[in-house]
């Protein structure tokens, strides 16, 4: 179904052809300058930048369709509940799952596993229960789950991890046992890079009765996601770091966890009927979406799915390992800098330090030549304990990177050493 007000303009064929300049061309972001320099974009790890598609669905909706979703039966209203649905339909097929009462629209993936911490977690775990994360987590793959150990008393237990930031997997199976009832894990490391065996580890958890919670905020954009083929119990991730606008996410669960479990939050649409008495939810998904939703994000998230799926996995894989690889040697060719994550299976990010130059530092003097790169944790502080550093500077690419820009990272880092000599 193709709405009036929101021409399909990414339904097309896949694209073989992994033509980057020609790709560049659709973010408009990238032709601006910062500090009279071209601009550099090296941070899409924290988020990625937005083809004009997306801009132009958000901007559609509120041009010509600006209506609220589920609640009306005016033209406008049913429209945008059939943007809105339809997306829903696009997230189920990206993430190659069953049902589309299997996809939950949340804020973004922190809010999606607050909601299995809370709803899941405090509904089926209980004191002396044990859950396990792992040292190279998100702080919203940490915290949420502190929160619930604090409110009923269950045991977080911690996958360590080695010195190029894998996980130690003997360790993980040590400590599953038949008290771990629930396991949340990274696929994707924000800080390091690595891309972590997450079916391996579901394979295990489930041998020993436990749900499996997979972050994919980051692996969103490294590997097409089947969550049939992973069989993960629930999944997450934030539009924003898809090429989708911020203020929108999704959880994926298997229904028959997300129907056994009660309500996040209560408010309007999750209902079916409310009496002082007594309150009935409503059903699979908007017993977990409360409240007026992000619908101008919901329809651009599935813009921004559409158009990345115009692009092969191999090609877009393969160009950039091909970045990494060209990263990767670029930065080690200058003196005393370190990279921090150096994974056999790792993905486009490349932390690094070096000598003598606080990141911080670094990171301000590379943005006056117009490169943007992220210093600082990557809320990520267990992992920066475990390296014992304070903070690393992290360029993270995405397909529409190129080699020339690494090589401009390279030269202003170089700059930066001339500086603090
Ligand atoms: C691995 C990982 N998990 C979770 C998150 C949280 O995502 P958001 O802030 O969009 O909710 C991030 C964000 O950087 C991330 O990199």
């Amino acid at each position: 179904m193709i709405l009036k007000f929101l021409p399909n303009q990414h339904g097309g064929s896949l694209d073989m052809n992994f033509n980057v300049q020609k790709l560049r061309q659709e973010f408009p972001n990238l032709n601006i300058q910062v500090h009279g320099m071209p601009l550099v974009y090296l941070d899409n790890a924290a988020t990625t930048l937005k083809p004009r598609c997306v801009i132009d669905a958000i901007n559609a909706y509120y041009v010509t369709g600006v209506s609220n979703v589920h609640r009306g039966v005016h033209f406008l209203s049913e429209q945008a509940t059939a943007a809105f649905e339809y997306s829903r339909q696009v997230v189920r097929q990206f993430l190659h799952a069953r049902r589309v009462e299997e996809i939950i629209f949340t804020k973004g993936a922190t809010e999606a596993l607050n909601l299995v911490a809370q709803s899941y977690g405090r509904h089926f775990l209980k004191k002396g229960d044990e859950i396990i994360i792992s040292h190279m987590e998100h702080h919203s793959n940490i915290v949420p789950w502190q929160l619930l150990c604090e409110q009923i008393g269950c045991v977080l237990k911690v996958i360590p991890i080695n010195d190029r930031g894998e996980l130690i997997l003997e360790e993980y199976l040590k400590l599953l046992s038949d008290k771990t009832k629930l396991v949340s894990l990274v696929w994707v490391s924000n800080s390091l890079g690595t891309v972590n065996p997450v079916k391996a580890v579901i394979e295990a958890a489930h041998s020993q009765g436990a749900v499996v919670v997979i972050d994919a905020a980051q692996a969103v954009t490294h590997t097409m996601i089947n969550v049939q083929e992973l069989d993960c119990d629930f999944l997450v991730f934030s539009g924003h770091k898809v090429f989708g606008p911020t203020g929108v996410g999704v959880l994926y669960g298997k229904e028959k966890y997300l129907s056994a479990m009660p309500p996040y939050q209560g408010g309007g649409d999750m209902i079916k009927s409310v009496t002082f008495a007594k309150t009935t939810y409503n059903d699979l998904p908007y017993k977990f979406e409360a409240g007026t939703p992000p619908i101008a994000e919901v329809i651009g998230l599935r813009s921004a799915l559409e158009y990345f799926q115009t692009h092969s996995w191999e090609s877009m894989h393969q160009y950039k390992q091909e970045l990494l690889d060209y990263g990767t040697k670029a930065l080690l060719s200058i003196d005393g800098v370190r990279i921090v994550g150096t994974a056999k299976d790792k993905t486009s990010i490349l932390s690094f330090v070096v000598d003598g130059i606080h990141p911080h530092d670094l990171g301000t003097l590379v943005d006056q030549e117009g490169v943007a790169i992220r210093t600082g944790h990557h809320c990520t502080q267990p992992v920066m304990e475990f390296f014992k550093i304070p903070a690393t500077a992290r360029a993270s690419l995405a397909f529409y990177n190129t080699k020339e820009e690494l090589d401009i990272l390279v030269r202003a880092i170089n700059r930066a050493k001339e500086i603090f000599k």
